[in-house]
Order: structure tokens, then sequence, then C-alpha cells
């Protein structure tokens, strides 16, 4: 029997009478929770959430999101204010210490940033064990993954002063590693960051520049790329977040946490959705086949799903959806020469599936990914490079909730445990006893 109050749900095991309080934690905003520490240990029971849909699995100050209302915030700044008014660096700024930056702050930060953009020129060496067409998240796991051997203050992961500078790092190089990665694949000289630059242009500029002639990025492509930098930078505890805290939990240095994350991020159902999309909606092709393609999406029977639709946490419009979409109309409208039929097959998709009752009992609408790569094509970005953009944003959050975790005095080493279904105990057969 269970007996909720108000902070307090008290279960009852009525075949032995045993009970115990489960105290109630209620955050700034959200739903509460109920602490089920003592389960195990008064009851003998653990709970069951496959997927974790619905387990707390930590205490973060660092981003809210409600799925049925659309709300999103970064340290309690709303996701639209961010995007209109701010710039990656500084969110990456207020995701890690929690607070808008003074100008002294910022300027220190971006002093301290731009100190470290530059990697390891062992480091390069890393690139040509790759085949030239390797996918550039295979790179950035393994690169990224080999970072704490360069850089070993990362390992001290008690010493806030090392945790910090390996926050600076992280955010610092990961353009250039992107960047590399992109280079390698065409055969082109990498480019080292120009420190004059801002960040986005200075990714930019080491992805697009070659030697053999200058180049300048258009103010409305960065601005474009900096707004998609500060939609995905982070998103409470998604699967390649979580991936980053239960790796960290083992006390494994930073970088290593990261390159598990990105892995998680590279799968189709989580950050390799925007690739995923594109390529979609290239299949679809004519916006006549739309209809096929959502009949497919419907069918049980059949793998497909609409990529870019959907998701755990929303069951609403994603917020970043919709501002991605806005951007992108203001994109393509100010860039000369830019095909559209991708956003006109989009914009039809997501009419037509938004008007479906399979997708409006489940509550599937457009997510981040719908529309990002369209963007991201329009910006002549590589469609294998989409993910890599997201890991670039993300990885301002991943770090942040990294450093969050290691200074939590709740943190211990994550164990989920199972409900185990095998075979139960029972004795060996020797080979010449077998059936
Ligand atoms: C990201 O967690 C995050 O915050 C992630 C992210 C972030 O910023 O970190 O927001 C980034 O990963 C966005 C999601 C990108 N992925 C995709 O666009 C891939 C397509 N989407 C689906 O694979 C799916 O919607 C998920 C993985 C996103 C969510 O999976 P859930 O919550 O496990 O969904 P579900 O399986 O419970 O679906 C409920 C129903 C099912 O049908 P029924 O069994 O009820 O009949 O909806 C159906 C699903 O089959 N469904 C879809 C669908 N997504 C769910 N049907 C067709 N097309 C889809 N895209």
């Amino acid at each position: 029997m269970i007996r909720v109050a108000q902070d307090t749900v008290t279960i009852t095991d009525n075949t032995t009478g045993r009970s115990v309080d489960c105290p109630v934690q209620r955050g700034t905003c959200g739903e509460p929770v109920i602490d089920v520490r003592a389960l195990h240990r008064e009851l003998g029971l653990f709970t069951y959430d496959p997927g974790f849909g619905v387990t707390a699995s930590c205490r973060s100050a660092i981003t809210y999101l409600d799925g049925d209302a659309g709300v999103l915030l970064y340290r309690g700044y709303p996701i639209e204010q961010l995007a209109e008014r701010s710039n990656f660096l500084e969110v990456s700024y207020l995701l890690l210490y929690g607070e808008l930056p003074t100008p002294a702050q910022m300027q220190a930060f971006e002093h301290s940033v731009k100190r470290h953009t530059m990697v390891h020129e062992h480091l390069n060496k890393f690139f040509a064990g790759y085949r030239y067409d390797a996918h550039p998240m295979s790179i950035m796991v393994g690169v990224m993954g080999s970072m704490a051997s360069y850089y070993h203050e990362s390992t001290n992961i008690f010493s806030p002063s090392d945790r910090d500078l390996t926050a600076h790092r992280v955010i610092a190089k990961m353009p250039n590693i992107a960047a590399k990665c992109h280079k390698y694949y065409l055969g082109q000289p990498f480019v080292y960051p120009d420190n004059t630059l801002g960040y986005v242009e200075n990714f930019m500029n080491m992805i697009f520049s070659v030697p053999a002639e200058p180049y300048v990025s258009q103010a409305v492509a960065v601005r474009a790329l900096d707004l998609l930098l500060i939609l995905h930078a982070d998103h409470e505890q998604n699967a390649s977040t979580s991936t980053v805290r239960l790796c960290g939990s083992a006390e494994t240095n930073p970088f290593a946490c990261i390159a598990a994350g990105m892995a998680t991020l590279w799968g189709r159902a989580h950050g390799g959705a925007n690739e995923a999309v594109v390529h979609m909606l290239q299949n679809i092709g004519d916006v006549s086949n739309i209809s096929s393609f959502v009949a497919r999406a419907k069918d049980k029977g059949d793998s497909f799903r609409l990529m870019g639709f959907g998701h755990r946490v929303y069951k609403n419009y994603d917020p970043r959806a919709k501002i991605i979409r806005q951007a992108c109309h203001d994109l393509l409208d100010s860039m000369e020469g830019i095909d559209q039929p991708l956003l006109e097959t989009a914009m039809e998709l997501e009419r037509i599936a938004l008007e479906d009752d399979y997708f409006i009992e489940r509550k599937l609408y457009p997510n981040v990914d719908f529309y990002s790569g369209i963007i991201l094509k329009a910006l002549n970005i590589p469609v294998s490079m989409f993910t890599v953009i997201f890991a670039l944003a993300r990885s301002a959050g991943w770090i942040s909730q990294w450093v969050e975790m290691i200074e939590d005095a709740e943190m211990r080493i994550g164990r989920p445990r199972q409900l185990y279904v095998g075979a139960a105990q029972r004795d060996y057969v020797a080979m010449d006893a077998r059936r």
C-alpha cells in the first residue's frame, strides 16, 4: 500500500506489515521527487524504470525543462531570451558558473578560452590513423578520449583550479578538433586558430579557410551558427549527459567522460538525428512522397521513424525547434542562391504530420534536430559534420554538468540494479551428459 502525504510517501508491504517513509523532495520548479533510497534497506524492494523516464538521477541547477509547456531554461534564463540576446561563449560561462558574466568576467573568460584554442602538435598525428572517409564522430570520440594524455591536469578531478582549467580547455579546443575532422576528410591542411577572431568566426575560419586564398565569414552565417550552438548547449539529463555523469561518477577524467558522451550523442535516436533528418528529407525528395513516408512511420511493422519528430520529454513543440524554424526562414531569405527544397519539404512534412491523429495522439512534434540540419546545410557544412556541431555545442553542457556532479556532496559511483529474469541457480552439466 502507498500513502502520499505532503512531504512523505509511506510504502507498506502488506505481506510483512513493514513500512518505510520516503521523503518527497521539491525543487525550485518541476515535478517533486520521491527519495526511494531507503526502499531496499527497509523493504528489500527496487524500483523499475527502463530508460529512466521517470527517474531523477541527480540534483541539478543548470537546465530546467517542462516538456508539456515547452519551456527550456539555462540557469533560469529562458532559451528564447538567450537565443535573441546572448552568444554561445557567454552561454558557456552561464552554464559553467551559474550567472551571467560581468564585463570583466566575460573578458577574463574570453581571454582564457583564447589562450587554449591550440592543441598539442602530436595530437595532429592521431588523424592519420583514420581512413580519410571515417565518420568524423568516430574521430572525435577517439581524439577526445586521448586528451588526458596531453593535458594531465584533467586527471586531478578534485582540484577546483584544475577542473576550471580543464573546462576552459574543453570549450576552447572543441572547435579546433572538430574543424580538423573536416579538413582531414577534405585532404586540406589543418588551419590554426586565429585568436583575433570571435569564437564562432574562429571555428568557421578553421573549417572553411585554405592557405591559398583569403577567407572572411559572413556575419549572417556566424550569427546562425552561434544561435545553433546556444540552442544545443545543454538539455538536462539527456542520454549523452547522463553518460558523462555515469562515467564521471567512477572518477574518470572529464575528457574521457566527454568522449563517452560523444559516443552516445552519435546515435540516430539522439544527436545523430540531425544528420538522419536531412537524409530522410532527401529520400522523400518531392513533397508528393511525404504521405508514403508518414504511413511508414505509423506502420509498426516498419522500423522507419520520422527523424526529427518526437521526444522523451517534450510532449509539446520543442522550443528550440520553433526558434530554429524561424532562423531557417531568416537565413535562407537572406542568402541568395540557396535552394530551399529541403525547407519546403520539411515544412510540408511538419504540416501533414501535425494534422495526423497518430502524431497528435502521441504528442509527436518536431524536435531540435528537425530544422537544424537545414541551416547547417545552408552554411555549407557537410551532413556528416552535423552531429560534430551538436557535440561542439553540447560539450559546454557536458563539462558544466560534470563539474556540478564532482562538486556535489551526494556524488557516488552510479550503479543501477535490475529485475533478474534469467535461469534460477542450476548445476554444471558435463559435455557427455548433455542432450
Ligand atoms: C535529441 O533527451 C533529450 O533531451 C535529447 C535532445 C537533447 O537536446 O539532448 O533533445 C536531443 O535527441 C532529440 C531527439 C532526436 N531523435 C529523433 O528525432 C529520432 C526520432 N525520434 C524517436 O526515435 C523518438 O521520438 C525518441 C527517441 C526521440 C523518443 O523516444 P521515446 O520517448 O522512447 O518514444 P516512444 O518510443 O515512447 O514513443 C511513443 C510512441 C511509440 O508508438 P506506440 O508504441 O505508442 O504506438 O510514439 C512513437 C513510438 O513508436 N514514436 C514515433 C516517433 N517517435 C516516437 N513514431 C514515428 N516517428 C517518430 N519519430
